[in-house]
């Protein structure tokens, strides 16, 4: 069989990028790594302990007391802080709306690239989140900068919240997305950008299977060179 690679899938909030990756992934027999379930994880630990959240120091010591697993399953992928599984409460809007803080301190991404990097000793792998083109895997085969509208991304995370039965007003997710995209964006250590030799896609008026297989031809093209 072809050579197994390394794709990063980078982007703002909401535009596609883990319900694609883990398709992707899937499609390929690849891994699927969700880097920012691992900042959400420490961001929640933060939360609960009543960390100071300006306090670079206290939460890059905090991480290195803490055990972050991802593993997947049959049922999809599940994150465990210190050893109790978190997916659900990762997610909550108290977690989303501090997570850009806790995210944007240098010595606790410094600990997390490590921390991702060991998980790519291996190709066969789709890793997504801010830096990964940039940062994580600078030599990854294929890079994918995944951007949509904000109005198209308040839409999709508001029906995604209504089916799931959750309060969910889009002016407010709107506002989120956009806060969150500028601290990402505007922070000084690996702020969210597009890597130079990673290709973008568009995905405010495509399906999601649409996405997957432009994502799928652009990796079996790549395969095919790298033979
Ligand atoms: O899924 P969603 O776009 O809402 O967010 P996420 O991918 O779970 O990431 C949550 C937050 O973690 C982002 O807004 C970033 O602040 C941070 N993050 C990061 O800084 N670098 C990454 N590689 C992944 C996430
Ligand atoms: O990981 P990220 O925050 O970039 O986004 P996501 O959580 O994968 O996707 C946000 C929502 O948009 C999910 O409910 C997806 O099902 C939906 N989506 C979509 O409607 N069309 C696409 N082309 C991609 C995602």
């Amino acid at each position: 069989r072809t050579k197994a690679l390394a794709i990063a899938i980078d982007g703002p909030a909401a535009a596609g990028k883990s319900t694609v990756a883990k398709r992707v992934a899937h499609q390929l027999s690849y891994i699927y790594i969700d880097t920012g379930a691992m900042y959400r994880s420490l961001t929640l630990k933060a939360l609960t302990e009543e960390t100071d959240l300006d306090n670079e120091d206290q939460l890059a010591d905090l991480l290195q007391r803490t055990a972050i697993v991802l593993s997947q399953s049959e049922d999809g992928q599940h994150v465990f802080l210190d050893g109790e599984d978190v997916s659900l409460d990762i997610r909550t809007n108290e977690v989303t709306s501090h997570v850009s803080f806790v995210a944007k301190h240098r010595k606790v991404r410094e600990e997390m690239v490590k921390r991702q990097q060991d998980l790519v000793k291996e190709r066969g792998v789709v890793m997504d989140g801010r830096d990964i083109g940039t940062h994580v895997i600078p030599d990854a085969e294929v890079k994918i900068f995944m951007i949509a509208s904000v109005e198209e991304r308040a839409e999709r995370r508001h029906k995604e919240n209504t089916e799931k039965g959750f309060d969910s007003d889009l002016e407010q997710l709107k506002m989120e997305i956009r806060k969150r995209d500028e601290i990402d964006s505007k922070r000084e250590t690996a702020p969210l950008v597009k890597a130079k030799d990673a290709i973008e896609v568009d995905t405010t008026s495509l399906s999601i299977g649409e996405v997957v297989n432009k994502i799928v031809t652009i990796v079996h093209q790549k395969e095919m060179r790298e033979g």
